[in-house]
């Protein structure tokens, strides 16, 4: 058992199972794009871990760079806006992944997705590390999932809860 703050966590997906499952995400690039020159784009803060990892076997020529979202912001028109921050590459005709640690409801894939499709890069598609498919709220296609897992609260390797757990080198869920 772990304990992260105020709660209590208990082992959830092992290392092994996550470097495995690892090296085969690695492998469809490695097919998938063969050829080509990606760019990879995590969405930091959680998803630094696994794209470490993940960019360890891609044998590929293959680019790297982060991006954060803001959260949401209030402005007069929409009234909720989320902000990609840190993007200075050129992503116009580029093969793009983009690459989270987690897909929750989707919101924040869909609004990722949204503002780099308009700047028209050649390809998109996302891989995330985790999907909760209960928890899903818009239409999404997710191209490379890691794990599908139920609609309980995780941390470790690179998810937190209130800041902390990213830490951990694998994967927990919160006690019953
Ligand atoms: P979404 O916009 O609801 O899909 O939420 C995505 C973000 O919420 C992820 O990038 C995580 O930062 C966070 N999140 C969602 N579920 C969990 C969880 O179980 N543990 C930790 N963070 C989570
Ligand atoms: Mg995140």
């Amino acid at each position: 058992m772990k304990q992260v703050r105020d709660k209590s966590f208990v082992p959830f997906i092992a290392s092994a199972t996550l470097q495995e499952r690892i090296k085969i995400l690695a492998q469809e690039i490695n097919k998938d794009y063969g050829g080509k020159n990606p760019l990879m784009i995590g969405v930091l803060n959680g998803s630094f871990m696994f794209l470490a990892d993940l960019f360890k076997s891609i044998e590929i020529e293959c680019e790297i760079t982060f991006i954060r979202v803001s959260s949401y912001q209030n402005t007069e028109s929409t009234g909720k806006v989320k902000q990609i921050l840190g993007l200075k590459e050129e992503i116009q005709n580029r093969d793009i992944i983009i690459v989270e640690d987690i897909v929750d409801t989707g919101m924040t894939m869909q609004e990722i997705l949204g503002q780099l499709a308009s700047q028209k890069p050649a390809s998109i598609k996302i891989m995330t590390m985790l999907f909760k498919p209960e928890a899903l709220k818009v239409p999404l296609k997710l191209d490379y999932v890691g794990f599908e897992i139920e609609n309980k609260f995780v941390v470790g390797y690179g998810l937190d809860y209130d800041g902390f757990g990213r830490n951990l080198d694998a994967i927990y869920v919160l006690k019953e």
